[in-house]
């Protein structure tokens, strides 16, 4: 019963989409377990370019089986949509149907808590992330199953008094909240997702039993997750493992894929200890495209962070890593940050010591600059075809992680991959 999981390990935008995709050619089921449409996932093939916000990145693979998982706060509009490209791609979707939903006054209270944060705003995406999963914590969401019928609306919203509580908040330019009639007005547009409600925690089971191999899919990254994340700059759910075991009740994988950008990047608020405003760090900003799938805003670049990603490492449970984006690379020495000390008193910052946003913003990271290479390595599909000085970039990651590569994105297309081993051999690891 092979169960893969494939997380991000920095500050989200890893390329997990890309990874999934790639990975999909040989899955039966890929399973959505967090997060919502604070997502933005990048799915590129021949060219032709898709961004998935809440279904797993294998909609665009004919025959695969895409779960929603019920840890997931759902933005009903972002479905609809996402379930036309699943029709025209042939892959088939299901929705658990105790997720929650994402309701109009999540997206105003996010808004308006952020405005009213001014200079200390969070930077979320806006998308009502936030309170949706304060209602799920607190047991009053409202479920997909909740929209099956206007009475079952209106008493999912009563139950939960959702219609009401939160008019504590101020909301932007005097906006009002909905009242209940609107709120069940609202909810009824959506009938067309009710034929793919389901219990996905038991499809899971019961394929694995059947012997598929199930994906689980992170959304955002290690830095971004709300336990181990740099809090309060992180998302409102869990991206590692433990949010796929939360929801499903399962413990055992098989291998836990870290997804890691060449280089540094983080979109929104919050530390980042590499964070550069250098020629190199404005070119890989151009060449990475680096802006926010999903909000536009411009992602900050800086150098690889080792430390951060060796603590990623330990502490999300990962087993294996992709290091994406390495093409980007090409034309330029490569800063790295090796280590970081105490800016206080230059003390080196110990292994074990937990990265919370305190300690992040009282270090300075240590850097070096490796060789780069000159030639464009887009088209290499074997390891030993990347330049010698592209291959020690790697040991070195390697070596400080202690994990093992796996997988060396070269583009952004599903095939513009290294993969240094068979998703079957991985199936069979640990
Ligand atoms: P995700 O949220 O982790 O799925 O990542 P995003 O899709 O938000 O951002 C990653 C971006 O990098 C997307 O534009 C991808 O098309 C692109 N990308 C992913 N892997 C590679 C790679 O190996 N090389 C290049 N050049 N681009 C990549
Ligand atoms: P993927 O899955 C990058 C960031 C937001 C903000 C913080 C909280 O594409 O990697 P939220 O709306 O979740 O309350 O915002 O988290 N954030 C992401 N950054 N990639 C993402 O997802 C993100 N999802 C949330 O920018 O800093
Ligand atoms: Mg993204």
């Amino acid at each position: 019963m092979p169960v893969i999981v494939i997380v991000g390990t920095q500050w989200g935008d890893e390329g997990k989409g890309k990874v999934v995709h790639s990975v999909a050619q040989k899955a039966q089921v890929i399973v959505r377990y967090a997060g919502g449409a604070n997502a933005g996932h990048s799915l590129e093939l021949n060219g032709k370019r898709i961004v998935v916000r809440l279904c797993p990145s294998g909609i665009t693979t004919p025959g695969v089986l895409c779960l929603v998982g019920p840890g997931v706060v759902c933005d009903p509009e972002v479905l609809i949509a996402e379930l036309q490209i699943a029709k025209a791609a042939g892959s088939r979707v299901l929705l658990d149907r105790d997720a929650s939903v994402i309701l109009p006054l999540h997206k105003l209270v996010d808004t308006a808590r952020e405005m009213a944060r001014g200079s200390k705003a969070l930077g979320t995406t806006r998308n009502g992330i936030g309170p949706a999963y304060e209602d799920r914590d607190a047991r009053r969401d409202f479920r997909l199953q909740d929209l099956a019928t206007e009475a079952s609306i209106r008493k999912a919203l009563e139950r939960g008094n959702l219609h009401a509580d939160r008019t504590r908040d101020a909301l932007p330019g005097g906006v009002l909240p909905p009242s209940i009639d609107e709120l069940v007005a609202w909810g009824s547009q959506f009938k067309e997702l009710l034929e793919y409600l389901g219990d996905s925690r038991a499809v899971v089971e019961e394929m694995l039993e059947q012997g598929a191999v199930v994906v689980a899919e992170g959304a955002q990254g290690f830095g971004l997750d709300v336990d181990q994340g740099t809090r309060p700059c992180c998302t409102s759910s869990s991206s590692m493992p433990a949010g796929f075991s939360k929801s499903f009740g399962i413990y055992h994988f098989n291998c836990v894929i870290g997804i890691a950008k060449a280089y540094g990047t983080r979109v929104g608020e919050g530390v980042m200890p590499t964070l550069m405003d250098t020629e190199w760090s404005r070119r890989m900003q151009e060449l990475g495209q680096e802006r926010g799938s999903v909000t536009g805003r411009i992602r900050r670049v800086g150098a690889m962070d080792l430390p951060y990603l060796k603590f990623a490492c330990r502490r999300g449970g990962i087993t294996h890593l992709v290091i994406t984006k390495l093409d980007l690379l090409t034309g330029n020495k490569i800063p790295v940050c090796d280590g970081y000390r105490y800016k206080n008193t230059g003390m080196r910052v110990e292994k074990h010591t937990t990265l919370t946003t305190e300690v992040l913003e009282n270090v300075d990271p240590q850097f070096t600059l490796l060789d780069g290479w000159s030639e464009p390595i887009g088209h290499c599909r074997r390891y030993e075809e990347l330049p010698q000085q592209a291959q020690t970039y790697l040991k070195l990651i390697e070596s400080s992680t202690r994990v093992p590569i796996i997988g060396i994105g070269v583009g952004p297309d599903r095939d513009a991959i290294i993969w240094r081993d068979s998703l079957s051999s991985l199936s069979q690891s640990l």
